[in-house]
């Protein structure tokens, strides 16, 4: 659905200039459902973001139309987006985000040619598009851009056949967070400013394309293209504003399995099965989410499990969450991360960081509903190990950068970087988990459950969630000050009153850990199968670094660790064996590296790589030359960076 222009100068007024509070109230019935279609925007300086050229108080996108081709053998998406655009009535010009777009022309919605001008390159950033409102008649509302994107775009990667589990089609998807779409969609891509969308795809017979919107029926049959292939269009609607990080694609010999009545999941056909049984329980946690903070309001939840490239463990793209096959133990003991990805339907696509800075108002909120998710569904043992394990790697983080860095604040002032996930997400969740325990859950949730409500679909603040604790949560100044919210959101470190982890939820492994350091006695087989994941990522993670082969060739053989089919496990096994310089883990290494794309895996690895002297150096650029091309640019940013890799 487009989203209809309004003109009056009253509603441009309050869309542009107000912030989504105020226009809560001073409305005119018009202007009241305007609002429900143009999502507001912040304007206050904590909501500006340093990462977008765009100027939304100017001008800005409120509807993204895209009309694209996707083209596998040139790794090309070409086509037009039309954009309509709400401006103040001086506006002469709007600016968009780009990195590396080629844009051929620009017009306006009658096809008369705009000027645009592409502005200086900043690195990480991309570049500016001004593009000209000026028509003979007034002020253009709608922009068509006609533009291809860059085949080496950043959001996008292209998989050879090779990288499929079938073998015999190649495949396309995208990773729009954080700023990466600029690189295949002209629009203002920034988290502040929401936009609806619609997008007609075409793309080669058999290849399905799935998108965070939702299909429009059936796929339509189109003639061959020049290849003389048969090309068929996929169209797909976002009628409600989202972020524009949040616009995502996937194309590939998929297949989809129902599992409940709004739920189901896409895989490649080999895959299918096994994702399937894996995620089975997603639709009771769409409906323990609900119970937990209000009505899941986007109508399907479906997933797509994508080949092992893919260079996150799940992304919250709505309608259709996008998943890396290694979360697949076959046990359901890592979907957790499904719960993570189910929970950002409230927390990060309802409401949303407006800066990337406040990036714990998306990941730490979504990290402590999850845990409430695995709660209901799993029960309590597996959801206290698992805040367990989160609390033990704030405190890793902690002694690693000071109690004091300013990176272990939740908030970061926009251009300051935070200290690494263990903040964002673990801190994050920690606080809220602090909050609960103090005023009780009863209190608890239903201060979260107006959170979501009173801003959904719209962006927030540090600031704003703070003064909302303070009048919705506290019930008094005092208690605001004993809740010490002031310092969880502002301040480094961890605040006196943090919520401990049950100090019960790992007894059992932590004495086995002890025994194993004291006197090298390693836990039995049949002990350790009885285990958790999470109770045997615990173990792991407190074997002593410093290992002899003697000794990992112990470990290994009562555990079965390079046999595991638990790749969280098999992950800190790996590293502990490279760790010791390891010979006989090299050759699987090197086989997972090549195969698995996820930054949270590849990254340490080769780090741990680069720290084991020339030994490890020479290993690390013998795999990273191989494996390099198959990553996706978000991993190979940060390999690069670890390695101290030129192209
Ligand atoms: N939204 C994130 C992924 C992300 C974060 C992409 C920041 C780009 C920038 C996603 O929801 C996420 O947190 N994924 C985690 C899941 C885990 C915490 C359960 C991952 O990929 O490991
Ligand atoms: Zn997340």
């Amino acid at each position: 659905m487009r989203s209809p222009m309004r003109s009056t100068a009253a509603v441009l007024a309050i869309l542009l200039s107000t912030t989504a509070c105020a226009t809560m109230d001073a409305q005119t019935p018009a202007a009241a459902q305007a609002e429900r279609l143009v999502a507001p925007i912040l304007t206050t300086p904590d909501a500006v973001d340093s990462a977008t050229f765009a100027q939304p108080q100017v001008a800005r996108v409120t509807h993204v139309d895209l009309d694209l081709a996707l083209d596998f053998e040139r790794k090309r998406v070409a086509g037009t987006a039309t954009l309509d655009i709400l401006a103040r009535e001086d506006a002469a010009q709007i600016v968009l985000d780009s990195n590396g777009l080629v844009i051929d022309r620009v017009t306006d919605g009658q096809g008369r040619a705009l000027p645009f001008e592409v502005g200086p390159r900043v690195d990480g950033k991309g570049e500016p598009v001004t593009v000209s409102l000026r028509t003979d008649d007034g002020q253009a509302r709608q922009i068509v851009i006609h533009y291809a994107a860059n085949p080496q775009a950043d959001a996008l990667q292209w998989l050879a056949s090779e990288q499929t589990a079938g073998g015999e089609h190649p495949f396309l998807f995208s990773q729009g967070q954080a700023i990466l779409n600029r690189s295949w969609i002209p629009t203002q891509d920034s988290p502040g400013i929401r936009q609806t969308w619609r997008a007609r795809i075409t793309a080669p017979e058999p290849l399905d394309v799935v998108m965070s919107g939702v299909a429009q029926g059936d796929p339509e049959t189109l003639g061959n293209d020049e290849n003389g292939q048969g090309r068929r269009a996929f169209t797909f609607v976002m009628d409600k504003p989202v972020p524009p990080y949040l616009i995502a694609i996937a194309a590939g010999d998929i297949d989809f399995r129902a599992i409940g009545p709004r739920t189901g999941v896409w895989a490649e056909p080999d895959m299918l099965d096994r994702a399937h049984h894996e995620v089975a329980d997603t639709e009771d946690m769409v409906e323990e989410a609900e119970k937990l903070y209000g009505p899941y309001r986007w109508g399907r939840y479906d997933m797509i499990v994508l080949p092992p490239a893919f260079p996150y463990g799940g992304m919250e793209n709505p309608v259709m969450t996008f998943l890396t096959p290694t979360f697949i133990a076959g046990d359901r003991s890592l979907t957790g991360l499904v719960a993570h990805e189910l929970a950002h339907s409230w927390s990060g696509n309802l409401v949303t960081n407006a800066v990337w800075g406040d990036g714990w108002l998306n990941e730490g909120v979504t990290s402590y509903f999850e845990n409430r998710i695995v709660e209901e569904i799993y029960g309590e043992t597996r959801a206290r190990q698992e805040a367990a394990l989160d609390y033990m790697a704030i405190l890793e983080t902690l002694d690693e950068v000071g109690r004091d860095a300013p990176g272990t604040a939740l908030h970061h002032p926009e251009g300051t970087d935070s200290a690494g996930s263990a903040i964002v997400y673990n801190k994050g969740a920690a606080f809220l988990r602090t909050l609960e325990s103090k005023v009780g859950r009863e209190r608890f949730d239903a201060w979260l459950r107006q959170w979501f409500d009173n801003h959904a679909f719209q962006p927030a603040t540090s600031n704003m969630i703070y003064e909302d604790m303070r009048t919705n949560l506290a019930r008094n100044a005092a208690e605001a000050e004993r809740l010490m919210l002031r310092e969880w959101i502002f301040e480094p470190g961890l605040p006196a009153n943090v919520a401990k982890p049950d100090p019960a939820a790992f007894a059992a492994v932590d004495s086995a850990s002890a025994a194993y350091a004291a006197s090298g006695t390693i836990p039995a087989a049949q002990t350790w199968r009885g285990w958790t994941s999470a109770e045997r990522q615990r173990f792991l993670r407190q074997v002593p670094r410093d290992r002899t082969a003697q000794q990992l060739a112990a470990l290994d053989r009562q555990l079965g660790l390079a046999a595991t089919g638990n790749n969280e496990e098999l992950f800190l096994w790996l590293d502990l064996a490279l760790a010791n310089r390891y010979a006989p883990a090299v050759p699987q290494a090197e086989s997972f590296l090549a195969e698995v794309g996820r930054a949270k895996f590849v990254r340490p690895l080769f780090g741990t790589l680069a720290e084991e002297g020339d030994w490890g150096a020479a290993i690390a650029k013998r795999i990273y030359a191989e494996t390099r091309p198959g990553y996706h640019a978000v991993t190979r940013g940060s390999v690069d960076k670890v390695l101290g890799w030129e192209e």
